[in-house]
């Protein structure tokens, strides 16, 4: 008899938990009373993210201008490499502009950190910070987002645009990856 590894997904947050959180992010970056604010979402992963906070903060009443900034971390697998590289840079001109950065997970924080000095070194006046979630506990470079949808301890995560080697992006929730031992 041998055994295998089958991988689960346990829910952590579902649709509708995700959709009050989105809403109350929106409402919380709809009180900043900025004019010229430019969404910049890290791809791929926030890109569910992006479109559900674009339409809520549209409720909110910010008709928010969106750019995307594909960066790369992660290989194929779920441990970092630890070198932030830019995939695909924003084509909107960013300097004196107020940005909102969206991200789907804050973990060591290089990714955050990294985007944020990008944007800045291209003259961005103001960064806002929103993570859907966040892992307080795995950080390593200092960066903090402005807004948290959820917090989380230190599990790895897919869906709602999240990945493990790009499967399950495609969940309409977020849950958490086990591993468990399957017997054949
Ligand atoms: P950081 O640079 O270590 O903060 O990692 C941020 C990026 O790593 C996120 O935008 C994700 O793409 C990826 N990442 C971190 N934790 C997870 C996870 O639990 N599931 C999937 N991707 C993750
Ligand atoms: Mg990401």
């Amino acid at each position: 008899m041998s055994q295998t590894l089958e991988t689960s997904i346990r829910m952590l947050y579902d649709g509708s938990a995700i959709a009050d959180r989105v809403d109350r992010l929106a409402a919380a970056i709809a009180a900043n009373h900025t004019r010229d604010r430019l969404i910049v979402a890290i791809l791929k992963g926030s890109f569910v993210f992006a479109a559900d906070l674009m339409r809520a903060l549209m409720r909110s009443g910010v008709d928010a201008d969106i750019d995307f900034l594909r960066l790369s971390s992660y290989g194929q697998g779920i441990e970092s490499s630890g070198t932030v590289t830019v995939l695909c840079d924003v084509a909107t001109d960013v300097a004196g502009r107020d940005i909102v950065i969206l991200d789907d997970i804050l973990d060591t924080g290089r990714t955050l950190a990294f985007a944020r000095d990008h944007l800045l070194a291209r003259g961005a006046r103001s960064i806002e910070t929103v993570a859907l979630i966040d892992k307080p506990g795995r950080r390593q470079v200092h960066v903090h987002a402005d807004h948290v949808g959820f917090r989380c301890e230190d599990v790895f995560v897919v869906g709602y645009g999240i990945d493990m080697g790009q499967r399950y992006r495609g969940l309409p929730f977020i849950g958490h990856v086990v591993e468990d031992a399957a017997r054949s």
